[in-house]
């Protein structure tokens, strides 16, 4: 089901801005997930972890101080492009790849991370190769956030004005992933946030509510959907439609904070969720 809508370099590009980085609260948690399972090195680190689906390292740069090496992979080479460019670390590196074929021997790896993007694999390859390269007690963590903003809100204006661009974001998203006669499956499977998700492993768990908050330009909401895969996919079918539709989302955005500028700033509020799965 390899999702082929994150393969333009605009979109590579406006993922580096827009896109929301886990918060250091649930990277800390996998983390203690982690030690409860497997030992650390005497240097205090772990010696391996892959990030499949790393899109342009929002993840793996996370990664760094805990692990001698990690490696990000990524099924799209424009992804990875953004990856190498922005890659300032000796320990960390980023291979074209897809998430059934990862490049690293049996047994070898401590942590696979996949975030937001598991929804677009095929699970059945994707878990026997899980299994392949995870060493016994390794960790496999899905994590992902809910792409609808959980909360905006502007300093100085009533929360009328938030709720209202609650809502247009809403609308917005949820008219995109409508929009298209395609397999929606994935996009469920997020929207439900992962809950359907079957995992590999029988010890597994959850842990929800975690938030993290960005301040965004207005301009930076409308490159968010802009980042979208549904709206990549309506820019590839039909060019002219994906300009009508981003400009509609701007003139709302307009109407609601009552005026031109869309510099303004906007504190947007994602939701993230995280799965465990371990390998007894
Ligand atoms: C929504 S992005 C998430 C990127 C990043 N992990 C993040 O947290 O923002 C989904 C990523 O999954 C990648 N992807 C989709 N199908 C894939 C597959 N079968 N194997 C590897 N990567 C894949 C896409 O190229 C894209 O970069």
């Amino acid at each position: 089901m390899g999702s082929r809508h994150f393969e333009s370099d605009r979109i590579a590009d406006t993922y580096v801005r827009v896109r929301p980085r886990p918060p250091r609260s649930l990277i800390e948690n996998v983390m203690a997930n982690l030690e409860k399972s497997l030992k650390k090195e005497a240097n205090g680190r772990w010696p391996l972890v892959v990030d499949v689906g790393s899109g342009s390292g929002q993840t793996t740069f996370m990664m760094r101080k805990y692990f001698d090496r990690v490696l990000g992979c990524d099924i799209s080479s424009a992804q990875i492009r953004q990856a190498d460019k922005l890659n300032k670390y000796t320990n960390v590196s980023f291979k074209i790849a897809p998430a059934d074929s990862i490049p690293v021997p049996d047994e070898s790896v401590d942590l696979i991370t996949a975030s937001e993007c598991v929804h677009w694999f095929d699970l059945e390859p994707f878990y026997v190769e899980v299994d392949r390269v995870l060493k016994p007690n390794g960790v496999l963590a899905v994590f992902g956030y809910h792409p609808i903003p959980a909360k905006c809100r502007v300093a100085g204006r009533s929360s009328l004005v938030g709720h209202k661009l609650e809502e247009i974001m809403d609308q917005t998203i949820m008219k995109l992933y409508d929009s298209h006669d395609w397999n929606r499956a994935p996009i469920d499977l997020l929207l439900c946030r992962y809950e359907t998700l079957p995992l590999p492993y029988t010890h597994s768990k959850r842990m929800d509510n975690i938030y993290r908050t960005y301040s965004y330009a207005a301009q930076n909401c409308v490159e968010y959907i802009s980042s979208l895969s549904a709206f990549e996919r309506l820019n590839k079918e039909d060019p002219q439609a994906a300009k009508v539709f981003i400009t509609d989302f701007e003139e709302k955005l307009k109407d609601i904070l009552m005026g031109d500028d869309l510099s303004l700033k906007i504190d947007v509020t994602f939701e993230f969720f995280v799965l465990f799965s371990i390998k007894k």
